[in-house]
């Protein structure tokens, strides 16, 4: 092909031009840190930086090439541009338990301005000080293990039943996506007490669906983008959140709320919380939002893994057929009681190992506050620093053959055995997941059901990719097979 020499010229125009920003930018950042030992690193183009390196797509028990290569150059602390901000990325778990322990006061949360224009400028993962405290405790009120055992354990079940119902055996159908219908249903209902099938809650999880997609897409904000539709959906949603808001500040001013302030999050914020409708709309996305994505994909891992350990699998299946058995021996023939879950602990080591090797949250978003040492390097005031906690997760020296999806390494693990930094599924510190138990129990009460209900078996390839967040790329079809066990 021949190039035009005007373009040839426009070509040598861009490239002169990229260099003289590139030599700038580095002149500028080694100037302004003199006599500064920052880690070891590159800043990659100007502005852009190493952005499309880090997000680009990988197997999601790798680390992948972004990570790998730069580890094996600068160790498991170097700079880096990212998402138009210098950014130190800590692949070193003790660093990163530093920065969890010590947030709110060197470290504060610095997420991408994308995922804070669509989860929410009030939400609370932006929150500091006070206001996140007080957010974060009605989150823990409302998750809390008694109203697990009152409210959340029976649902979940009847949510993860009434699916199951609708499964046709032999059928190809992709497991992501009844997943969550699961956690949604769940949550919706405790959330707004809307119910399975009620046009408002498909409309709802359509539009969250639409959300998700957005909030891991380039932030390019044009019509026909990801992110578009994002901003749209949540518009949408905040609508629909604040009509429920509106009306049931009319009911509760008529005296006639049917629902009552202990049934959902609406009723018991708009009882005892002072929030602005602002933050009460951003609250209840939020919840919304991280309490459906995060367990369905979780259920979707476990199975999975599961589908390449037939020994795990039989061990697990076991452990629920005699949870059943000694139920009937009790007398009881109903529902799950808290006593019941409180026995699968085989099944609470697949949960663990599954969040190990999933990776859900891969890393998470801070900044400095002040100026940092650290082994040595200094973290500047106002760089970003992004914990991969995926990084100690798949760490050789850390867990025995890392990339092995082996539950029973968590029967040996103890409290005092363990380092608290090798395992950071939920995060640590102030920020740690409020939802973490919620999420176990819904996990391991699908696992319950499943698998003394169902074989099953891939129906296409799939394999999971972190994009960041662990994503099927075809939803994981399978076809199930109905079980008659003996118990
Ligand atoms: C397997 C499932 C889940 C995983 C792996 C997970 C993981 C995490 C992680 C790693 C964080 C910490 C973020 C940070 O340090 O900045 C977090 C925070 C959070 N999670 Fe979860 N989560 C899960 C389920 C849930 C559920 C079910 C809910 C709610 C119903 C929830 C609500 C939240 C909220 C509100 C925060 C923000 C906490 C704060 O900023 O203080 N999560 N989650």
């Amino acid at each position: 092909m021949e190039i035009s020499p005007w373009l040839s010229l426009i070509l040598l125009f861009f490239s002169a031009l990229v260099a003289l920003v590139t030599a700038w930018s580095l002149k500028g950042t080694e100037k302004r840190y003199k006599g500064l030992n920052l880690p070891p690193g590159s800043m990659g183009w100007p502005l852009l930086g190493e952005t499309i390196a880090f997000r680009k797509g990988h197997p999601c028990t790798r680390l992948g090439e972004y990570m790998e290569k730069r580890i094996n150059k600068y160790g498991k602390i170097f700079k880096s541009n990212l998402h138009g901000a210098p950014t130190v990325v800590s692949a070193d778990a003790e660093l990163n338990r530093f920065i969890l322990h010590n947030d709110g006061r060197l470290f504060e949360p610095s997420w991408p301005t994308s995922l804070v224009n669509i989860l929410g400028k009030k939400s609370m993962i932006i929150a500091s000080g006070d206001t996140h405290h007080y957010l974060k405790s009605l989150a823990i009120n409302f998750m809390s293990v008694p109203r697990l055992c009152s409210h959340f354990l029976g649902d979940a079940e009847q949510s993860i039943l009434q699916t199951f119902s609708t499964w046709v055996e032999h059928t190809p159908f992709p497991l992501k996506e009844e997943a969550i219908k699961m956690s949604f249903n769940l949550i919706v209902k405790h959330i707004l007490s809307k119910k399975p099938g009620e046009p408002e809650t498909e409309q709802l999880r359509k539009l969250f669906m639409c959300f998700m997609r957005g909030a891991v897409a380039m932030p390019i904000n044009l019509p026909g983008t990801a992110y578009r539709k994002a901003l749209k959906s949540r518009a949408a949603i905040l609508t629909i959140i604040y009509r429920l808001m509106a009306e049931r500040i009319h009911q509760k001013k008529d005296g006639w709320d049917e629902i009552g302030e202990d049934s959902d999050l609406l009723g018991f914020i708009l009882e005892q919380s002072n929030l602005d409708a602002e933050q009460f709309a951003d609250l209840l996305l939020g919840l919304l939002f991280g309490g459906h994505e995060t367990s369905s994909t979780a259920m979707t891992l476990a199975i999975y893994f599961l589908g390449d350990s037939r020994r795990a699998l039989e061990e697990l299946r076991e452990e629920h057929i005699q949870i059943v058995k000694l139920k009937k021996e009790r007398g009881e023939t109903g529902a799950l009681t808290w006593q019941d879950y409180k026995k699968m602990e085989f099944t609470r080591c697949i949960v663990s190992e599954t969040l190990r090797l999933g990776n859900l949250i891969r890393f998470v978003h801070r900044k400095a506050r002040s100026n940092v040492q650290f082994q040595g390097y200094d973290i500047p005031r106002d760089w970003n620093i992004i914990p991969v906690f995926a990084a100690a997760h798949l760490d050789p020296s850390l867990h025995d053959e890392p990339r092995k999806f082996n539950p029973w390494r968590w029967q040996t693990l103890s409290a005092s055995t363990t380092r608290d930094d090798s395992y950071m599924a939920f995060s640590h510190g102030i920020r740690r997941c409020p939802g973490q138990e919620l999420a176990k129990m819904e996990i391991t009460i699908f696992l319950h059901h499943f698998v003394l209900n169902f074989d099953w078996e891939s129906a296409e390839l799939d394999h999971p990719l972190a994009s960041p967040f662990p994503e099927f790329p075809k939803g994981l079809p399978i076809k199930v097979h109905k079980l008659s066990l003996d118990m």
